[in-house]
């Protein structure tokens, strides 16, 4: 077992690859806390995993709902070993229709909260004095832009360039800060993505899944299982010397 005995605190660990990731950690011995807005689901799984899984309701937009999150787990573990910022939220719409809403909403989940989270736990690591891990969700989006996503590409490149600035300032305490950059997955996620691709594309229900599964080259979508060896492998002693890189796990459908 890879990650026997750590503290490992996935957010938006409910769904989708949070949860696919939230169930290797647990495989490979990990002790998982399951920190979601979705308090429900996120208990639902902390349930299943067993063992001293547990599950908190966290709101990453709220730095007092951070703060309470960490000294939970602290208290109720011992530490944290692991952290995966995963929780994200998505939206879409032609350059001349992004409302400040929409823009607002995104930047404070998938790039303020993110950061503050990850500043929260890396804290608490560097108290700690053992090192961690810190895996950040970004999206083959923040590769390059989008007509019609503009604004989520945006916090996904945000994510890239924090992980590599947050990498580059924690290597001295030994936390590993890297990232993993997912391409087209077959998540709760994209089932929004399709529906808002069908309004502004004017497609049947179901279509730009279809279709952007075709165009990947491994020939398919991914599924939140394909998460799982890359986010073990970040979050293990195996990825030591690895350090400030976001890598594409995308079925090919990126190189950089
Ligand atoms: N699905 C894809 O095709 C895809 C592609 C590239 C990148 N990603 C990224 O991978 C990650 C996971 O995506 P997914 O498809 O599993 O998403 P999802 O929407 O299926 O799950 C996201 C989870 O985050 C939780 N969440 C949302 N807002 C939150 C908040 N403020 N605080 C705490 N939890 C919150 C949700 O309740 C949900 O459980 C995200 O960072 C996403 O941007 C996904």
């Amino acid at each position: 077992m890879k990650l026997k005995d750590k503290v490992a605190l996935v957010t938006g660990g409910a769904r989708g690859i949070g949860e696919a990731i939230a169930r290797a950690y647990a495989a490979e011995g990990a002790h998982v806390v399951v920190a979601d807005v979705e308090i429900g689901a996120a208990e639902a799984l902390a349930g299943e995993l067993g063992g001293q899984a547990m599950a908190i309701r966290l709101d990453v937009r709220d730095s007092g709902s951070i703060t309470a999150a960490i000294s939970s787990v602290v208290s109720r573990l011992g530490g944290i070993d692991i952290l995966v910022n995963n929780a994200a939220i998505f939206d879409m719409a032609p350059i001349l229709e992004i409302t400040e809403a929409s823009f607002d909403r995104q930047f404070a989940v998938n790039v303020k909260g993110l950061l503050f989270m990850l500043q929260a736990a890396a804290a608490q690591m560097v108290r700690q004095g053992r090192g961690g891990k810190i895996i950040n969700m970004a999206s083959q989006a923040g590769r390059r832009g989008e007509a019609l996503v503009a604004v989520y590409c945006a916090t996904k490149a945000a994510v890239i360039s924090l992980t590599q600035s947050a990498g580059l300032g924690l290597i001295t305490h030994g936390i590993n800060v890297n990232g993993i950059a997912p391409g087209v997955v077959d998540t709760p996620m994209w089932d929004q993505v399709d529906a808002l691709f069908a309004k502004y594309e004017g497609l049947p229900i179901g279509e730009k899944k279809r279709r952007v599964g075709l165009t990947v080259p491994a020939g398919r979508m991914g599924a939140p299982d394909d998460y799982r060896g890359v986010a073990v492998f970040l979050a293990s002693h195996d990825s030591d010397y690895v350090v400030a890189q976001t890598f594409n796990v995308d079925g090919g459908n990126w190189m950089s």
